[in-house]
């Protein structure tokens, strides 16, 4: 099967196109440190023999952090990363005799920040759509003077997750924070509002000081192709609410200048439209329509610029037939690699029982239900409460189920 086969991305052999999408599990400690719950996440993950494992959303700065227990790499917390990155890779050899490429996600939550557990947004710009009724929540429009020291947030950040062990980073830009803020940013003023360079300038200046920090580590990005959000409130979007993806074939283009050679594409905002990057059950759109959305995107940016390599999202929808749709998006040339969100919470040896047995066990798969979005939004550590009940269940019933 193409799944198993070896390909080659920055010189580097990644034994399979099996991708561990990156799945924050707020599990941290106070000072963003790798907490034990996240720990025993990656261990499991590293049981998989997964190709890629891209590690969660981790903070640059502490006001950037999505939670009091989001990631945030620092001097402090780097050697919690590299014990866990060379776990990751011992366990994952050991076991399936093959090590992954791990790449750490880097990010500022913009918007979504919430340092101390309540709303600190820093927006890019006022959005009346997101925030009718949230209007008293203390707005930051970020000035261009804050916006330019988190180059140097990024730079510093990079040297660390270098240090760290990690193969790759990607300055994410996606989901409405900061960076995938930036991009519909048409009517700020100042060097990162208005035209696509301006919009684009912040993304663009951190891939530059990422690649210039670091010297053996490979730079990628985790990007929104569309907001599916109307004009002028999304990028990517037509002003009768069409997807384009005009501005996002121009931005992969731009990055393969750059010498990025793989790009992560999602979609939607996880906040309101969540079904629209993670489809599922009980959710205002049938998910096969989702699905169908995710496809037709990444196949046509996989058309428009066939020598970037992808990787296509929302695969955990598929259920039981997760794999065997993966290898179809792969043999139809949709995509490079297959992106398992959910699944890995739910069944993190999926993978490896698929190589084992031919097919996922029934019971053990992702049943698409949200429960983990619903723990994460509780404010509380994210898991799998259906698959993975003894962690996360208890969690699910004190924090979901009580309120
Ligand atoms: C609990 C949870 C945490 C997530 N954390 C992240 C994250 O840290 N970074 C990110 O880019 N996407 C994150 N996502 C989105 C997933 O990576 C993925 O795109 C989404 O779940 C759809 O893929 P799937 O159908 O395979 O789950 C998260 C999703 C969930 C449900
Ligand atoms: S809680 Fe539901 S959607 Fe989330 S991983 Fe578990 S089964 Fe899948």
């Amino acid at each position: 099967m193409l799944i198993n086969s070896e390909v080659i991305i920055y010189n580097k052999i990644v034994p399979n196109r099996v991708l561990f999408q990156p799945m924050e599990g707020c599990d941290g400690e106070k000072n963003g440190a790798v907490g034990e719950l996240t720990r025993r996440r990656y261990l499991r993950f590293a049981e998989s023999g997964a190709g890629i494992i891209w590690f969660e959303a981790t903070a640059v700065t502490p006001e950037g952090r999505a939670n009091p227990r989001q990631l945030y790499i620092n001097d402090e917390t780097v050697e919690s990363y590299k014990s866990l990155v060379s776990e990751i890779k011992a366990t994952s050899k050991s076991q399936c005799g093959s090590e992954p490429l791990v790449i750490v996600q880097l990010t500022h939550s913009g918007r979504f920040s919430k340092p101390k557990g309540t709303p600190e947004p820093i927006v890019a710009y006022r959005n009346e759509l997101w925030e009718r009724g949230k209007e008293n929540q203390p707005y930051t429009v970020v000035t261009d003077e804050y916006l330019s020291t988190i180059r140097e947030a990024y730079s510093k950040a990079a040297r660390l997750a270098e240090y760290a062990g990690f193969d790759g980073i990607d300055v994410k830009c996606c989901h409405g924070y900061l960076f995938n803020e930036l991009l519909s940013a048409y009517d700020r003023e100042g060097a990162y509002g208005g035209s696509f360079e301006n919009r684009t300038k912040l993304f663009f200046d951190c891939i530059d000081a990422v690649k210039n920090s670091v010297e053996d580590i490979f730079v990628t990005t985790r990007l929104n192709a569309c907001d599916c959000f109307p004009y002028p409130y999304g990028y990517g979007v037509t002003k009768e609410n069409e997807i384009d993806l005009s501005e996002c074939k121009k931005i992969i283009e731009i990055l393969k200048c750059k010498g990025v050679e793989l790009v992560n594409i999602t979609l939607g905002n996880p906040y309101l439209i969540p079904h629209i990057n993670r489809p599922c059950i009980n959710s205002p759109e049938d998910g096969n329509v989702g699905m169908k959305r995710i496809l037709d995107v990444t196949k046509e940016l996989k058309n428009a610029v066939p020598d970037m390599k992808f990787v296509m999202s929302g695969l955990s929808f598929e259920g039981v037939n997760a794999v065997d749709y993966a290898e179809k998006m792969l043999l139809d040339g949709v995509t490079d690699f297959v992106g398992f969100g959910r699944m890995t919470f739910a069944y993190p040896s999926f993978y490896r029982d698929f190589k084992a047995n031919g097919n996922l066990d029934k019971s053990k798969v992702c049943l698409k239900c949200s429960k983990c979005t619903e723990l994460m939004r509780a404010g509380t550590v994210a898991g799998c409460p259906v698959r993975d009940s003894e962690v996360y269940m208890p969690l699910y019933k004190e924090y979901v189920m009580k309120r």
